[in-house]
């Protein structure tokens, strides 16, 4: 019965966040409007939650400006990241790549950059509307060398030891079992291959009143494992040189994302834990050449 429950709370939140983006990917015009993730310089919006199509100088805020300026805005208007995976990838001419969660397929394309014509780059995304708007971008682009693929990043449609790298850009988080997509990105991870990702984590156990809500799982904020749990979480799926890198710090600014989703109580009651940051982190670690 308690499994039962389990799945049908993850199943909530899986058809929410579905629901979300496919609205953000099916209003996503330039000149409309869109959801952005933002570092603490983007004063006015926060991570995932409703802001303007995202502005090119925001865009360059996350990643390097010469990376980013000659995407086509329909690109980069689609941006929802929280970091630069793709840099911390380091990658090479002749890699695989798999991002999990490619949304509108801007680390894709930069990482297909990287790749050149003898590397591949797979984009996977649950969300119907989503992948519709990143082929539409890669016919836009000519990206040849990049290919994506609707599905669960907690059920990869990838074969086992494909990947070279496996990135993701503020998605982790949106998943209600961490434990299994960090089990499938081990899968489909070559022995020896990394993985980079930019995703939010906090110092401290969220309120329940916001662990509970459907808008703050889909705004980036619910869904959010303390740092301690995230690196644990990685571990557990076999992962070694597990490395966590906070990128900012804001408590302000993410304070203000929970008054934008509009609980009706924010604050926790009194005798909870409170968290004292939700940040965005740069993660890195390595499936051994010979797993245990
Ligand atoms: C915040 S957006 C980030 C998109 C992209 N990584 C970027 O940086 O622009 C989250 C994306 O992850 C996708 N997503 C969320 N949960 C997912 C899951 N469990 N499996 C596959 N895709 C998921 C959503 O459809 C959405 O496109």
């Amino acid at each position: 019965m308690k499994d039962q429950n389990v799945t049908k709370a993850q199943d909530d939140v899986r058809i929410h966040v579905r629901q979300h983006y496919g609205q953000i990917a099916a209003r996503t015009e330039v000149g409309g409007r869109s959801d952005c993730c933002t570092p603490d310089s983007r004063s006015e919006s926060s991570c995932c939650s409703p802001g303007d199509v995202v502005p090119i100088d925001q865009v360059s805020q996350l990643y390097e400006a010469a990376d980013v300026t000659n995407l086509p805005e329909d690109v980069t208007s689609l941006s929802l990241g929280c970091g630069d995976p793709v840099t911390l990838a380091s990658l090479v001419p002749g890699q695989t790549v798999l991002d999990l969660g490619s949304g509108g397929g801007i680390d894709c394309f930069l990482a297909a950059r990287r790749v050149g014509a003898g590397g591949s780059v797979i984009g996977v995304d649950m969300t119907p509307a989503m992948i519709d708007k990143a082929r539409a971008n890669k016919e836009k682009l000519g990206a040849a060398n990049v290919e994506f693929r609707l599905g669960e990043i907690e059920h990869l449609p990838v074969a086992d030891e494909t990947a070279d790298v496996v990135i993701s850009n503020c998605v982790i988080n949106l998943s209600p079992d961490k434990r299994q997509v960090f089990r499938e990105a081990f899968r489909v991870l070559k022995p020896g291959g990394r993985l980079a990702v930019s995703d939010i984590v906090t110092d401290g156990p969220l309120p329940e009143n916001i662990q509970r809500s459907l808008a703050a799982w889909a705004g980036c904020i619910a869904g959010a494992l303390t740092v301690d749990d995230y690196l644990a979480t990685i571990e557990a799926a076999g992962f070694v040189d597990v490395t966590l890198t906070p990128v900012y710090l804001d408590k302000a600014q993410i304070d203000s994302a929970v008054d934008q989703l509009d609980l009706e109580q924010a604050a926790a009651g009194e005798g909870d834990t409170l968290y004292q940051a939700v940040f965005s982190a740069k993660v890195a670690a390595r499936k051994p050449v010979i797993s245990a």
